[in-house]
């Protein structure tokens, strides 16, 4: 059992804490927030379910700890998970702040989504001990976590990060270099700005988008990548077959794809057309999203290849 402080307890804190104490870890939550709690409270009530479908829920897990400083959070943690508001002038200092309360050894992970993990440690003793360990959210039901380090980061530091991980069975990530936005976010940056374009442009209604990658693309997601989709596209001859029939014509619609701009008159369009698709208050579409999605993990989680030779991580 390992013993870990979350450093702010918002949506990615709260579902943090769920998953490390779900997986049998002592969890405190460190956030001054009059309303930390109740929230905790609430996410943790919802994490337990979610993980007791899975699976993934330890016999008599003890419940994450909310406090409002480090002094009141007791002994040294082995890894600090921070999830404070995404800015590097929130986050530097608050994290220089914290580390005399750590141990020299203690891993700080930080769940940026885009910040240059240097940037992070730019005011640590030990920039070494702080990696990149980016969730999918909720962070107790989603399966994959995205690490990397800074050119300073300590090897083992990233090990131990990844090994945490591991005993809550994610799928750990590893990126080689740090970039914005990791490898999903730069993936959904990629779709979203076509599908904000699409909509911009009037070429459907929102909600025929969102159905598109919904029921058009995601099903397929779960068992084979972008690249895999057009290997399986290529018949017998994978791959290569599809690259000499289709590489062009791709080249043709990257040269098309749009390149669309948030302003207002856009965000407009997007706000309407989300509430025209789906009316219902955000935390009951939330509700929906993690009752279908912990079923759908389930099944995913029980039904991967066996076969001799299926890869190692068919998923
Ligand atoms: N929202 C997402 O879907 C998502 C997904 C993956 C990663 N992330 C990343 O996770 C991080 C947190 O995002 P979030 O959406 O949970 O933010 P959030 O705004 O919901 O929560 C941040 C929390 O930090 C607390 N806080 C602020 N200053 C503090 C301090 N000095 N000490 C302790 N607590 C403090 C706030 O009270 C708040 O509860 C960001 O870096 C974000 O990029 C977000």
């Amino acid at each position: 059992m390992a013993r870990i402080w979350i450093l702010g307890g918002g949506l990615v804190g709260c579902g943090w804490a769920a998953a490390f104490a779900g997986g049998g870890h002592q969890v405190v939550v460190i956030d001054p927030a009059p309303e930390l709690a109740t929230r905790l409270a609430r996410v943790w009530a919802e994490g337990q379910q979610a993980l007791a479908q899975l699976g993934r829920l330890v016999p008599a897990p003890q419940a994450p700890v909310p406090v409002v400083s480090a002094a009141d959070a007791g002994p040294a943690p082995d890894l600090v998970q921070e999830a404070l508001p995404e800015q590097l002038a929130l986050k530097v200092p608050a994290l220089a702040a914290l580390e005399p309360h750590l141990r020299p050894d203690t891993v700080i992970a930080s769940s940026s989504s885009g910040l240059d993990p240097a940037q992070i440690a730019a005011a640590l003793q030990r920039p070494e001990r702080l990696v990149i360990g980016h969730p999918c959210t909720p962070p107790y039901l989603m399966p994959v976590v995205e690490i990397c380090g800074a050119a300073g980061t300590e090897p083992a530091a990233l090990d131990e990060a990844e090994a945490l991980y591991k005993s809550l069975g994610k799928t750990v990530l590893r990126l080689n270099r740090p970039i914005a936005g990791h490898l999903v976010n730069r993936l959904q940056a990629a779709l979203w700005r076509e599908a904000v374009h699409l909509a911009a442009e009037g070429v459907a209604s929102l909600g025929d988008i969102e159905l598109a990658v919904n029921e058009g693309l995601a099903p397929r997601w779960c068992f084979v990548g972008p690249t895999g989709v057009f290997h399986l596209a290529g018949a017998e001859g994978g791959l290569q077959r599809c690259l000499d029939a289709l590489g062009p014509e791709f080249e043709r619609w990257w040269d098309e794809l749009g390149t669309p701009r948030l302003d207002p008159w856009t965000r407009q369009i997007l706000v309407q057309g989300m509430a025209a698709h789906d009316p219902r208050p955000v935390a009951q579409i939330a509700q929906d999203r993690d009752q279908r999605l912990s079923r759908l993990l389930t099944y995913l989680q029980a039904n991967t290849v066996s076969a001799p030779d299926a890869p190692e991580h068919p998923r």
